[in-house]
């Protein structure tokens, strides 16, 4: 699929009505030998996981410097394990919705499909997703500050608050926090999927992340279609060819029936 050209259309997503760019989209979609889909935290918001930025957000409520920096957990571990303790009990509790469901739908199908995910919540693979780039980490997995193994931790509530690795070091949170780099090797195929899709469908992020925000400008420069599903605009919305306004719960089932 060649470079567009065309002005993107911002299509206001009527509930129930099958607009012209949602069918444009899903055409698209439907041609495409290679998609690429990025996810953020509004894929997670209709099932009850509160977005960062939004009305509500986390970091409307909490002081991200105090709770996800290297800096922050270097001064009170215990504290910044609390947050994640009852982070990850709050995610314990919900599962789910359509909006995962529907992309693990579609890469069961087969074919050349790349889920990327700034989520740590673990949703996509509790829909069935198998495949996820998980570029911000995974709040299931602990990393231990001095040998460096890591592990998968799933009960909600951890009995040792900081958790202990069997050397005896402290663990983290296997999440990436501000300052640090994403994990090189996900990372990488992430970049090389953006160079290579006819279509990156880019949902629910409010793309002021860097670098994974930049993805969508690369999957662009590189000659895909970019789809944006989101409540609001965004910066991917100037380079978007189709941007619908809805929710990931909504259109994701819609577009790829
Ligand atoms: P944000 O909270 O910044 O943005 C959420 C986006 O989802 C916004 O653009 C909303 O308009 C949109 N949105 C909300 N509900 C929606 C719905 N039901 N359907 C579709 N869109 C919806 O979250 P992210 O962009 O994911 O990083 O944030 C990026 C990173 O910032 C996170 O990965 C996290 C955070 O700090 C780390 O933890 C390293």
């Amino acid at each position: 699929m060649g470079k567009s050209s065309e002005p993107a259309r911002h299509a206001p997503y009527n509930k129930g009505l099958d607009s012209t760019a949602t069918c444009a989209a899903r055409s698209a979609l439907q041609n495409a030998s290679r998609i690429a889909v990025l996810t953020g935290a509004g894929i997670s918001a209709e099932s009850g996981i509160p977005t960062f930025r939004g009305p509500g957000g986390i970091w409307r409520t909490y002081r991200a410097e105090n709770l996800a920096t290297p800096e922050a957990f270097a001064r009170n571990p215990k504290f910044v394990w609390e947050w994640y303790d009852y982070r990850r009990s709050v995610i314990a509790t919900v599962g789910p919705n359509a909006g995962h469901r529907a992309l693990a739908a579609f890469e069961q199908r087969g074919g050349d499909f790349t889920l990327i995910t700034q989520n740590v919540d673990g949703l996509h693979d509790r829909a069935g997703s198998r495949n996820v780039l998980k570029v911000h980490g995974d709040i299931w997995s602990l990393r231990c500050t001095i040998c460096g193994r890591e592990r998968e931790e799933k009960s909600a509530r951890l009995t040792e608050l900081p958790p202990h690795c069997r050397c005896g070091g402290l663990e983290r949170p296997g999440v990436v926090w501000f300052g640090e780099a994403l994990p090189s090797s996900v990372w990488e195929l992430a970049q090389r999927a953006a160079r290579h899709i006819d279509v990156l469908l880019v949902v629910g992020t409010s793309a002021v992340v860097h670098p994974v925000a930049g993805l969508a400008h690369l999957a662009k420069s590189h000659g895909a279609m970019v789809v944006e599903v989101n409540l609001a605009e965004t910066p991917v919305t100037s380079v978007a060819d189709y941007s619908l306004r809805g929710s990931a719960a909504e259109v994701l089932p819609e577009l790829f029936a």
